[in-house]
């Protein structure tokens, strides 16, 4: 692959690059340059002006590359980074030379889904992050949550340190993201999408009819004994599925 083409990695909501670590760790055998932004208002990033969009959270992804004098990247996301990975592919095709799908959907919300969003921004904004606790049981997958107390205080660490007003406009941006299944139909670009088998927000099934939506064959890795947070729980598993879209991409 081309030095100059990096993997950029986009984290989960309400999450940042912390949660990237391990499997960086798993990644440092890849020739070419790893990059976890954080997405605007988490980790050190700034929130900004801007009204609620994934559109936005893209564009800054552009901005990254542009940075860094790079024209492309390979791209993935897990869950929300999902959603603006595929914000990404519809602002800057271009700029994706491959593409890693983790965890996440291309369904817009419900409008029910949309209401629950619109309330937990409230409800954030009002009571603070320990609102999003609860959150934290549909995160890990039950094997994690059983066996692993070092990953959930991880976790809820990283959910703790979220800021009430970054967390509030991200799920305002959410619940107003398009469907992206036509988004999918254009890729053309080595492609994989990875799933917890225990991920109860974005499913196997979710995982199934974004590889489907893809014009050309796109494995669809299920993880073992992992939840929504698959990068997280079985990072060297991730990794390869991770590497091999790297490794295609030119
Ligand atoms: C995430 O992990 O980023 C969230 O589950 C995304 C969402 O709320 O849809």
């Amino acid at each position: 692959m081309n030095s100059d083409t990096p993997l950029v990695l986009l984290h989960a909501f309400p999450l940042s690059s912390a949660m990237y670590a391990a499997l960086a760790t798993e990644l440092r055998p890849l020739e070419c340059d790893l990059l976890t932004p954080d997405l605007r208002g988490f980790g050190n990033v700034p929130l900004g002006t801007d009204e609620p969009s994934l559109d936005r959270m893209a564009d800054d992804v552009a901005a990254v590359l542009d940075d860094r004098g790079s024209s492309r990247c390979v791209l993935g996301g897990l869950s929300m980074g999902g959603y603006v990975t595929m914000a990404m592919l519809r602002r800057h095709p271009d700029r994706v030379a491959g593409v890693i799908l983790l965890d996440t959907k291309a369904g817009a919300d419900s409008e029910q889904a949309q209401e629950n969003r619109l309330r937990m921004a409230d409800k954030v904004l009002e009571h603070g992050t320990r609102a999003l606790i609860p959150m934290i049981d549909t995160l890990l997958g039950e094997t994690t949550r059983r066996e692993r107390p070092d990953v959930v205080s991880a976790v809820t660490g990283w959910v703790n340190a979220a800021a009430p007003e970054a967390v509030a406009w991200a799920q305002r941006a959410m619940a107003a993201r398009p469907d992206s299944f036509d988004t999918l139909r254009t890729v053309d670009v080595p492609a994989a999408v990875v799933v917890g088998e225990e991920d109860v927000l974005s499913t196997v099934d979710d995982a199934q009819s974004m590889a489907d939506a893809i014009d050309h064959p796109v494995p669809v890795h299920v993880i073992p004994r992992a939840g929504h947070l698959s990068a997280v729980e079985a990072p060297g598993v991730v990794a390869s599925a991770i590497t091999e879209v790297v490794n295609r991409s030119v």
